[in-house]
């Protein structure tokens, strides 16, 4: 017989070879497809730095991008999973846009049944996908977001308000996100639900509170998406959830809530809620039916809350970010303000939409943010047709997973010369190439994404941000408070770019 402790060794033993040959079992994959590779490690791929959250996903494919600098496409396991890596801006193109039908999905895994908010844009598929899209095309046109500006101004002008009050309490040291979060919750909240909230007064706002819940970067939260994307077979089965069950009674609550208001009190609003109704009553005579789904009140949530979720944090941490580098160079902050002072001059206030149009230096300093500190820092793509790589021998069967390395693209210096500095001019419409786009090829320029799955919501985005820097560049000041780095680090845990330790700024009134 042989003792316990032996026999416990050799089944630790048998385990942990199991677990060797399971997590190393794809790993020949890349090779037998004669792609040049990145060498993984067992268990956790080539995304160790990742998983153990030790850099963000960005910084991760960052290091890989680099180690290969001759390649347009790497090989390389996320986990087990083999995804191809893209490098070149034309493969990117390729894929992305003239070649979009053999990558029309993300490869999200989703339960819609158990959590039906999860039946939204961004994770759904092939034709569902394809005509939901078109028909919430035309809620972000022009003329659509154009009626929403006043919704906008308003919530400027509570920020405004709230800053007055409190620079007049005398605090002039603020944390930006938190600032810049409460007031796109505020944006969100009006022009997708319909809601008042007014995050920035009241501290306890039960959206904002939503807000946290959904977007909160907790280690835990980290690793049941690692096990969602990864594992999604195992995130059904152990039940876990995308987010907690108070979210999704929260948010499917008060949507049921607002359309029974509207249709008891025939009550209207240029609101993407409204925009969202109305489709709905057009496709009345198909009995609501949208391609395969029916347009139900769930789905309706489902859409108004991935506004929320694709449309709150973004843009705040994007016009954080824009601030933060605002306070680092004084020059750029002073040029804006000439900027929004003379447009102020011109067009008179508030401002109009064509003002906020023609403020182009503006506008370069938002793009350049975002290329620097892209908020979603790699595309996602799966093959869904069998695909030939062009002018490769390389073909991708379905269900390959692919990504595209924002943030390593817009570091790279081939493109973006000294990637580190803060340079809006490298948007400039007189540039070399024109355009703005200084003579660099398309396909490196993605903090929006491209091609048929490009954000729907660029457009208002563009819209809110600048709306809200001119205003607050108008009245305030930023400088570095002593609590802030002029180096920003991001925090590893979180999806987006989100900066480690929040940014700190001293905001002081102009006297004009
Ligand atoms: C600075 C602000 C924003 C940034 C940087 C941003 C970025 C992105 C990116 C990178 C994608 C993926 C594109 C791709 O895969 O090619 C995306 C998709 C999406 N975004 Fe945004 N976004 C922003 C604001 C918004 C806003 C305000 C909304 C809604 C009101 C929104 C709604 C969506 C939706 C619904 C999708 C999925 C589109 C689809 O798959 O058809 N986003 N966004």
């Amino acid at each position: 017989m042989f003792p316990a402790a032996v026999i416990i060794v050799l089944c630790c033993i048998v385990v942990v070879l199991l677990l060797y040959s399971y997590s190393t079992s794809t790993y020949k994959y890349w090779k037998t497809k004669s792609v040049i590779f990145a060498t993984p490690v067992p268990l956790f791929g080539n995304i160790k730095d990742q998983v153990t959250l030790k850099m963000t996903q960005g910084e991760c494919l960052k290091n890989i991008y680099n180690d290969f600098p001759r390649e347009k496409y790497v090989g390389i396991y996320q986990l087990q999973t083999p995804t191809l890596l893209l490098r070149d801006p034309e493969i990117i193109r390729s894929f992305l846009v003239k070649n979009f039908t053999h990558f029309t999905d993300r490869g999200f895994s989703y339960d819609g049944h158990r959590e039906p908010l999860t039946k939204h844009l961004v994770n759904l598929e092939g034709d569902t996908w394809k005509t939901l899209r078109q028909k919430l095309s035309p809620t972000f046109s022009s003329g659509k977001i154009k009626n929403m500006l006043g919704m906008l101004q308003g919530c400027g002008v509570q920020l405004i308000e709230y800053m007055e009050s409190t620079i007049n309490s005398g605090k002039t040291e603020f944390e930006i996100r938190d600032l810049t979060a409460k007031f796109t919750t505020d944006v969100i909240g009006t022009c997708a639900f319909g809601l008042e909230c007014n995050s920035l007064k009241d501290s306890q706002s039960e959206f904002r509170r939503m807000g946290c819940a959904v977007l909160n970067s907790s280690p835990s939260l980290a690793l049941a998406k690692i096990v969602r994307v990864f594992f999604p077979k195992l995130f059904k089965a152990l039940k876990l959830r995308t987010f907690p069950a108070e979210v999704q009674q929260f948010f499917l609550g008060i949507v049921k809530q607002t359309i029974d208001f509207r249709n008891n009190n025939q009550v209207r609003r240029n609101d993407f809620i409204q925009l969202l109704l109305e489709i709905k009553d057009q496709n009345q005579h198909q009995e609501n039916a949208i391609g395969s789904i029916k347009l139900t009140e769930e789905l309706i949530a489902a859409q108004v809350f991935v506004f929320f979720l694709a449309g709150f944090e973004t843009s705040s941490t994007t016009l954080s970010f824009c601030l933060h580098e605002m306070a680092v160079n004084q020059d750029i902050q002073n040029r804006v303000y000439e900027e929004i002072n003379e447009t102020a001059e011109k067009y008179g206030l508030p401002f109009s939409y064509e003002a906020i149009a023609s403020m182009n230096y503006l506008e370069q300093c938002l793009k350049e943010t975002m290329r620097k500190y892209p908020p979603v820092q790699a595309l996602v793509r799966v093959c869904t047709k069998q695909f030939r790589v062009p002018g490769t021998e390389l073909d991708l069967d379905v269900g390959t997973a692919v990504l595209i390395p924002v943030y390593a693209i817009h570091h790279d210096p081939q493109y973006y010369p000294e990637p580190d500095t803060f340079n809006p001019d490298r948007f400039a419409k007189d540039c070399n190439g024109g355009g703005g786009d200084n003579g660099r090829p398309a396909g490196v320029y993605l903090p929006f994404g491209d091609g048929p799955r490009i954000c729907i919501g660029m457009r208002f985005a563009m819209l809110e941000m600048k709306l809200a820097l001119a205003q607050f560049l108008h009245s305030y000041l930023v400088t570095l408070s002593d609590k802030s780095c002029a180096r920003i680090e991001f925090e590893p845990a979180s999806f987006l770019s989100c900066p480690k330790g929040g940014i700190w700024l001293n905001v002081n009134k102009r006297t004009h």
